[in-house]
């Protein structure tokens, strides 16, 4: 990431961010395999409880997974989140992650393309997305300091059907290389939705969306939103480690978890009890780890859900094929949990009795949701 065209304390040219996109990986990959790694470790979702109504479910056969978002209808209701592109590796791994979404029908985002402005041989590599899943539903990166014109040319180089605009303001603080002007992010983001011809979703990386920042990009006709909490990559880790100095250990655990912020901001609506303006489309993503955590996500008024970490694991171990078994089986898991949950469709998930524990429900109670 680090998008921004001002407020840097480097020059950040092609090659500088092209060694970030592989650090980033490669940092990434190491949270989400090993002992404690994040498909083992312990987030906000393990605070959430579905209720069992051992006679309340409904034929798994029955269930209807296909999931709105805005204008869209999406086959399944989770997407590959946006990661990478414009590296060797990351064209490999986009190239790989391309033809998962291909073979499930997945909707796929590919990660920040700001290095495709500046360089050639990155635009090709990201080219690759398009041509491997030619008829998928695709969304196009890059970050919320760039240009109206910017946005427009990434999301023509690859025929985005949407495009994914990155806040990031924690990890640009902690990055070295990182730009420290947010001023003029809530300006710019008017401007690229106002002049985009395709739809944009405004996500956050990890660090999460509140009440506020929703009400905010709401005011500025943000229709979709992602609120990419903490609790799953950790970009404040990643960019610490890249440090020689690793300054920023203190803001470990800063932010909020996806499901604090879907409750924060009251998206399943009277479940919660709070009310205030927001984007009319809420993603979730951050710390996904399973069908039951997609699950959760939806009951608390997600309209699809985000996953990264877990896919990029996949990927590293075992290519396109571990992927799409991967994601083939949550399609069947997350069916069959709808029909335990007696849920005919995912819009009916909010209906489910879900409990709220712990340090999840103290977020709640702090910020007088019921
Ligand atoms: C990311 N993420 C990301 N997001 C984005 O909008 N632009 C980007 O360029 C990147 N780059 C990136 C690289 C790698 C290697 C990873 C793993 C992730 C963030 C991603 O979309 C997501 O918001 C977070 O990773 C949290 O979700 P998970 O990983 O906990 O499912």
């Amino acid at each position: 990431m680090a998008d921004q065209h001002s407020g840097k304390h480097q020059v950040d040219g092609p090659e500088p961010r092209r060694e970030r996109k592989d650090d980033h990986l490669r940092l990434a990959a190491e949270q989400w395999t090993g002992p404690g790694a994040g498909g083992a470790r312990r987030n906000e979702f393990d605070d959430l409880e579905f209720v069992h109504d051992a006679l309340g479910g409904v034929s798994t056969s029955d269930v209807n997974l296909a999931a709105r978002v805005g204008e869209w209808t999406w086959a399944t209701p989770f997407y590959i989140n946006g990661m990478t592109g414009g590296t060797d590796r990351s064209t490999e791994i986009n190239t790989q992650l391309a033809i998962a979404a291909r073979e499930t029908g997945l909707t796929m985002a590919c990660g920040s393309m700001s290095i495709a402005l500046e360089d050639e041989e990155a635009a090709r590599g990201f080219a690759v997305l398009r041509r491997e899943n030619p008829d998928g539903f695709l969304l196009a990166n890059i970050g919320a300091g760039r240009s109206a014109d910017d946005a427009a040319r990434v999301v023509d180089l690859i025929s985005a059907d949407a495009l994914q605009l990155h806040v990031n303001a924690v990890q640009e603080t902690v990055m070295p290389e990182g730009s420290r002007d947010f001023s003029t992010w809530l300006s710019g983001v008017a401007e690229i939705v106002r002049r985009s011809e395709v739809p944009v979703v405004v996500k956050e990386v990890g660090f999460g969306l509140s009440r506020r920042a929703l009400a905010r990009l709401a005011e500025v006709g943000v229709e979709i939103a992602d609120v990419g909490g903490r609790g799953g990559t950790d970009f404040l880790a990643i960019e610490n480690a890249r440090r020689s100095a690793r300054d920023y250990a203190f803001l470990t655990g800063f932010g909020q978890s996806a499901a604090a912020c879907l409750l924060d901001a009251g998206v399943a609506g009277a479940a919660t009890g709070v009310e205030s303006a927001r984007p009319a489309t809420i993603l979730a993503s951050g710390g996904v780890r399973n069908p039951l955590d997609v699950a959760k996500a939806l009951a608390l008024g997600a309209s699809a859900v985000g996953v990264a970490g877990v896919f990029l694991d996949a990927i590293l171990e075992g290519g396109e094929d571990a992927l799409s078994d991967v994601i083939k089986r949550w399609q069947a898991q997350l069916r069959e949990l709808c029909g335990l949950l007696g849920a005919a469709d995912i819009g009916a998930l909010r209906d489910a009795d879900v409990l709220v524990r712990g340090r999840l429900r103290e977020h709640c109670e702090l910020r007088g949701v019921d």
